[in-house]
């Protein structure tokens, strides 16, 4: 095997580790969903919800709780929808589901990022607004990079549909970036340095509002480049920072799963 062939496979598998990584941290995200939202609210326990959100349910507050369950209740299915959208043998062997998942995903996007705007700007959460600011472009770039996923689907472009589709799964998965980004700092600092814990705020809450989804869609454009470049030595290198970027999140999803979604 020549040199670029070899920087080739490496920079496939370097990719299908990051999304094997992604997708079980995602999942396990998702079944902490199911625990804490889900099933409280099958159950009728709405105090479950104010546990881990500032306003999970406030008897008397239509719109507010009407922009919560939403948010809540649909975040477990964008983020199953997305994964699935990702697996190519799915995608080959099922095109048809394929493009209805790639509907449902888009409208329910749509219906995300309107509820978190809602209660990030009229029912307030923590933070202050460069928070605000950083997530609320997140919500913003899932619209635009939405409609540009949408659009070359339709002239049936899908290549670039692809590579729209890969950023729109980026933006949407801002929030677990968030928290896998945060668990990993407290590993490294082994606590919360640069923040204050109670009001959630301070330089690095900042830079993470906006790192959040820049760092993902900077490595992704990275990625792309090097997929069509002719060097092997390009294609080498973005390999090997997506594997030490892909090492780095399984830290952070580990900490986030033991710390945060599921602390004994
Ligand atoms: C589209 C993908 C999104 C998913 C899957 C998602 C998922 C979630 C989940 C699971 C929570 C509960 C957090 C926890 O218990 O740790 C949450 C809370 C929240 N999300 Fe989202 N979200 C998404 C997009 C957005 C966007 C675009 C915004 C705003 C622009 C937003 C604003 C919020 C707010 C304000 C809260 C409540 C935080 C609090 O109470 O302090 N979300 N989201």
């Amino acid at each position: 095997m020549d040199r670029k062939t070899w920087a080739q496979k490496t920079l496939n598998v370097s990719a299908v580790f990051w999304f094997v990584v992604t997708f079980i941290g995602q999942l396990i995200f998702v079944v902490y969903v199911f625990k804490t939202f889900y099933l409280s609210a099958a159950q009728g326990q709405w105090n479950v919800w104010n546990t881990q959100l500032t306003h999970g349910y406030v008897p008397g507050m239509m719109g507010s709780n009407l922009a919560s369950v939403t948010h809540m209740l649909l975040a477990a299915l964008i983020i199953l929808s997305g994964c699935v959208q990702l697996i190519p043998q799915i995608r080959n062997a099922f095109p048809k589901f394929h493009r209805w998942n790639g509907r449902v995903y888009l409208m329910v996007a749509m219906m995300m990022s309107a509820s978190g705007l809602y209660l990030m700007w009229t029912t307030g959460t923590v933070g202050d607004w460069t928070l605000k600011v950083g997530l609320s472009l997140s919500g913003l770039l899932i619209l635009v990079f939405g409609f540009q996923a949408y659009k070359y689907a339709r002239a049936k472009k899908f290549l670039i549909h692809k590579r729209w589709a890969i950023r729109l799964f980026l933006v949407v998965s801002t929030v677990w970036f968030f928290r896998i980004g945060m668990m990993l700092w407290f590993f490294i600092n082994q606590g919360p340095a640069g923040m204050d814990p109670a009001t959630f705020t301070g330089p690095f809450v900042t830079f993470l509002a906006f790192a959040q989804w820049i760092i993902p869609l900077l490595l992704a454009e990275l990625y792309f480049k090097a997929q069509s470049s002719l060097s092997g030595s390009f294609k080498a290198f973005v390999a090997a920072l997506l594997c030490i970027v892909t090492l780095l999140m399984v830290i952070g999803i580990a900490m986030a799963t033991i710390g945060m979604w599921f602390p004994s």
